[in-house]
C-alpha cells in the first residue's frame, strides 16, 4: 500500500468507528447530553483549537463529526495526508470525551488520560528555560521490555518530558519502573486514541500562550511546529491507524520515529530508525533539540526529570531535617584568596557512619568568589539548591534556609551515593549556572551536630537576618531601575513582565533581585534594566521610559502598561501565572484563585476557566495573572485601592498568604486580621452568600467606589 492509502483507510477506520460510537452514545443518553473533558476551558480542546467551536452535547458532536468529514478529502496530495492526519486526531478526541460521559473517571492508575489546563500552565516556564527540553511521545511496544526501559531513561536523564500510549506502559510497570508527573513519564492510556491526550497539551498551548484564536488552524499549525518541541516515536508494527495518527502529528510539525521498516521515509518527518537504542539521537536530531549537558561526577543520574521524585520513609537510607535539629544552606561570598576552587570537604560522620533511618544535622556552605559577584546574588544562588539536590536520581530536598529537609533513597546509598557529592552538584550547578559571578567556589558540608549548631545560629541566622531587613528596605521607590523579563516570548511572543521590588514576575519565579542577577549573568538575555525617570502618572504606575522599554520588548504589539492597576493599561499575562485575579462586580472587589485550586469561585468559573480570560501577551482590563508573593504587595492594584479589595481567595491560599496579608492591610488600612474578611470556598462560592458574608463581617470594599 502507499503512504496515501494507508492514511486514508486508517482515518477511514477511526472514522467508522467514531461514528458508532456517537451514534450509540445519543441513543443512550440523548442529543442533549452534555459532554466535555473535565478541567479545561476548552471543552474538546482539539476541536476547539482547529475550528472555533466548543462543542457542549452529543447532539453538536455529531454535527462536529460531519465537520470532520470535510477535511477527509481523498485527492493524492500531501495536503490530503495531512488533513486526514488531522480528521484522525480529532476523531480520537470525540472517542476519548465519550470516555468521560457523565463525570466518569475511565482512566485508572498509572494512566491519566485527559490532563488538565493547570498542568500546561505549569509546564510553562520549565518549557521556555529549557529545563523541559522537549517532549516525546512513545507509542507502541518496544522490542523487549529493556528497550522500553533504556529509551524512556535516556530520555528522563535529558529532562525530556515522556508520554506513553499503548504497550508500552505494561512494559514499564513490568520493569517496576516508577511513572508519574512528578517524574516526566506520563502514561496516557493503553488505546491508540489516547495520544489525542498529549495533541490537546500542544494545541492548549497555543491557545493559553501563543494567543492562537481558535479556528485559525494555519496559525495553530505555525505555533506548534514553531515552538512545541514534540516528536513521537512508534514501536513498529504499525498499523493503519496508528499511521493515520502520525500523519496528523507531522501536521503539527511533531516528526514520526520508528523502526517499521519498509515505511516511505518523508525527510524530517517520517523516519526510519530501525536500532531502537538510537531513537534518542535521531529524534533529537529531527527535531532539532539541543541537550545542555551537565557532567557531575557522582554514582546516580543527575537530571531535572527527578525533581519531583518522592522518597518514602521506607526507602530512604538517611534523613536530614531543619525542623528537629540544626541545619542550614547558605552561600557565602569571600575573597578569592580565601578559598581554593571545587575543595570539598566534609566536617562530621559519612552517610556510612549513621544509623539506617536515622535523622541528622547537616549544613553546607558554598563559598564563593569572583570580580562581578555581589551579597545580593547569595540569595538568588541559594535557592537554587533545593532544584540542585532534588536533580539527583534518589534524594529530595524541601524547604531552604534552615528548614530545610533532606532525604537520601537506599538505592542511591547503595549505588554509592555519599553526603560529599552534594557538595559535587552544589559546586558542579554553582559554577555551571553563575559562571558569570562566580570564578571560584568551594563546598563545606557539616554533620558534625555541635558545629551545625553553630554555623546555624552563628553565621546563617545574621546573614538570614542581614538579608530580610535589606529585602524590606527594598521598594518600587527605593530602587533606580526595573527589569523586563522576556522569557515566556519563546510561547507568548508579545508577553513583557515589567519585574519590580514590589512586584514580581507573574510566574512567581522571577523576583526584582533575580532579574537583577540575570542581567549580570547574560547583559543581552531576557532581563533588561528598565529605568523609571519620566513618570507619566504615579497613581497607576506608568512611565515614559517603561512603556518606550515594553514597546521594543513586545515588537511594538505593546503600547503602554501601568504597574498598579488591573482596569488601565494592565500588564499582559502569558499563561503561566501562579494565580489569576478577576472583578466581582457585587461586592466592588476582586476575587483570587491559584492553579492548585481546582474548585469552584463566586465569578461561576474555576481556575481554568478564569485563567482563559486573559494570556498570550493581550491586555485584559479586568483580569491580571501575577504571582502569590505579589498579593501581600502594598502595590498590589494600588491604582483601584490595594489589597482593601480582595474578597475572596481558596483557602490554601489565602492561609499561605496571611501573615504578609495581615501585615500590609494593617499597616495600609489599620485592619487587624483582614484575612477574617476574605471568604474562601468553605465560606461561599456563589456571589450572594459571598455579599452577605462581606455584609457581616463589614468588608471594606463593599462601600469602595466600584471599578467598573
Ligand atoms: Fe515569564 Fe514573566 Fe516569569 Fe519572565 S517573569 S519567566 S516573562 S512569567
Ligand atoms: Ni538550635
Ligand atoms: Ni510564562
Amino acid at each position: 500500500m502507499t503512504l496515501f492509502e494507508t492514511v486514508f483507510s486508517g482515518n477511514d477506520a477511526v472514522y467508522g468507528l467514531t461514528e458508532g460510537a456517537i451514534n450509540a452514545a445519543i441513543e443512550q443518553h440523548g442529543a442533549d447530553k452534555a459532554i466535555s473533558f473535565p478541567n479545561t476551558a476548552y471543552s474538546l480542546p482539539c476541536y476547539y483549537a482547529v475550528t472555533g467551536v466548543k462543542v457542549g452535547t452529543l447532539g453538536e458532536l455529531k454535527e462536529a463529526l460531519g465537520v470532520v468529514k470535510t477535511l477527509m478529502t481523498r485527492e493524492m496530495r500531501t495536503h490530503d495526508i495531512f488533513m486526514s492526519g488531522v480528521a484522525t486526531a480529532l476523531c480520537a478526541e470525540f472517542i476519548e470525551v465519550l470516555k468521560y460521559i457523565d463525570g466518569a473517571a475511565p482512566y485508572e492508575e498509572p494512566c491519566y488520560g485527559h490532563l488538565a489546563d493547570a498542568v500546561i500552565r505549569e509546564l510553562g516556564v520549565p518549557l521556555v528555560t529549557g529545563d523541559i527540553p522537549g517532549v516525546a511521545v512513545i507509542l507502541g511496544k518496544a522490542p523487549t521490555t529493556e528497550d522500553a526501559v533504556a529509551l524512556v531513561k535516556s530520555y528522563q536523564a535529558q529532562g525530556i518530558l515522556v508520554t506513553l500510549v499503548g504497550d508500552v506502559i505494561d512494559q514499564l510497570a513490568e520493569a517496576g519502573m516508577k511513572t508519574g508527573a512528578n517524574v516526566r513519564v506520563i502514561p496516557l492510556g493503553k488505546d491508540v486514541t489516547a495520544v489525542i491526550h498529549v495533541v490537546s497539551v500542544a494545541l492548549r498551548a497555543a491557545l493559553i500562550f501563543g494567543n492562537i484564536t481558535p479556528g485559525d488552524a494555519g496559525s495553530l499549525m505555525k505555533y506548534t511546529m514553531e515552538r512545541v518541541p514534540a516528536f513521537v516515536n512508534a514501536f513498529a508494527p504499525l498499523n493503519d491507524v496508528i499511521v493515520a495518527c502520525g500523519a496528523g502529528a507531522i501536521a503539527l510539525g511533531f516528526p514520526v520515529i520508528t523502526n517499521q521498516e519498509g515505511v516511505s521515509e518523508v525527510p524530517k518527518s517520517l523516519i526510519v530508525q530501525t536500532d531502537v537504542s538510537k531513537f534518542n539521537a535521531t529524534s533529537l536530531e529531527a527535531r532539532d533539540i539541543k541537550i545542555k549537558i551537565t557532567n557531575i561526577d557522582i554514582p546516580v543520574a543527575f537530571a531535572s526529570a527527578f525533581e519531583g521524585e518522592i522518597i518514602r520513609r521506607g526507602d530512604m537510607q538517611v534523613e536530614f531535617d531543619g525542623s528537629r535539629v540544626d541545619c542550614a544552606e547558605l552561600v557565602q561570598t569571600v575573597d578569592a584568596s580565601e578559598i581554593e576552587d571545587h575543595k570539598i570537604t566534609v566536617v562530621g560522620p559519612e552517610a556510612d557512619e549513621m544509623e539506617l533511618g536515622s535523622k541528622n544535622s547537616i549544613a553546607y556552605v558554598v563559598k564563593v568568589a569572583g570580580k562581578n559577584m555581589q551579597p545580593d546574588f547569595e540569595p538568588v544562588i541559594e535557592r537554587k539548591f533545593h532544584n540542585y539536590i532534588n536533580c539527583i536520581e534518589g534524594v529530595y530536598h524541601t524547604g531552604q534556609r534552615d528548614m530545610q529537609r533532606i532525604r537520601i533513597s537506599k538505592d542511591a546509598f547503595n549505588a554509592g551515593f555519599r553526603i560529599k557529592h552534594i557538595g559535587e552538584v552544589l559546586y558542579a550547578s554553582v559554577k555551571n549556572e553563575f559562571d558569570a559571578v562566580v570564578d571560584k567556589c568551594e563546598v563545606v558540608i557539616y554533620t558534625d551536630p555541635a558545629e551545625c549548631t553553630r554555623i546555624r545560629h552563628e553565621v546563617a541566622i545574621p546573614t538570614f537576618d542581614k538579608r530580610d531587613d535589606r529585602l524590606k528596605s527594598l521598594t518600587d521607590e527605593s530602587v533606580d531601575v526595573y527589569y523586563s523579563c522576556i522569557l515566556c516570548q519563546a510561547f507568548s511572543p508579545s508577553h513583557v513582565c515589567v519585574v519590580t521590588p514590589e512586584r514580581l514576575g507573574l510566574c512567581g519565579a522571577v523576583s526584582w533581585l533575580d532579574a537583577k542577577a540575570t542581567n549580570e549573568l547574560d547583559p543581552n538575555g531576557p532581563c533588561q534594566v528598565i529605568t523609571k525617570e519620566r513618570p507619566i502618572d504615579e497613581r497607576i504606575g506608568e512611565y515614559e521610559d517603561v512603556n518606550e522599554a515594553v514597546q521594543k520588548f513586545s515588537q511594538g504589539a505593546l503600547q503602554d502598561v501601568s504597574l498598579y492597576s488591573i482596569m488601565e493599561k494592565p500588564m499582559t499575562s502569558c499563561g503561566c501565572f501562579e494565580c489569576i485575579c478577576g472583578i466581582e462586580p457585587f461586592s466592588n472587589g476582586v476575587v483570587i484563585t491559584n492553579r492548585e485550586y481546582a474548585g469552584m469561585t463566586p465569578l461561576g468559573m474555576t481556575f481554568p476557566e478564569l485563567a482563559s480570560m486573559t494570556g498570550g501577551g493581550v491586555q485584559t482590563p479586568g483580569f491580571m495573572g501575577h504571582g502569590k508573593h505579589f498579593i501581600g504587595s502594598k502595590k498590589f492594584m494600588k491604582a483601584e485601592g490595594g489589597i482593601e479589595r480582595i474578597v475572596w481567595m481558596p483557602k490554601e491560599l489565602k492561609d499561605t498568604v496571611a501573615e504578609r496579608v495581615n501585615a500590609t492591610a494593617k499597616e495600609l488600612y489599620g485592619i487587624d486580621n483582614f484575612t477574617d474578611m476574605i471568604g474562601d470556598e468553605t465560606i461561599a462560592t456563589d456571589p450572594e452568600t459571598l455579599v452577605a458574608f462581606l455584609t457581616e463581617k463589614n468588608h471594606p470594599a463593599l462601600s469602595m467606589e466600584p471599578m467598573m
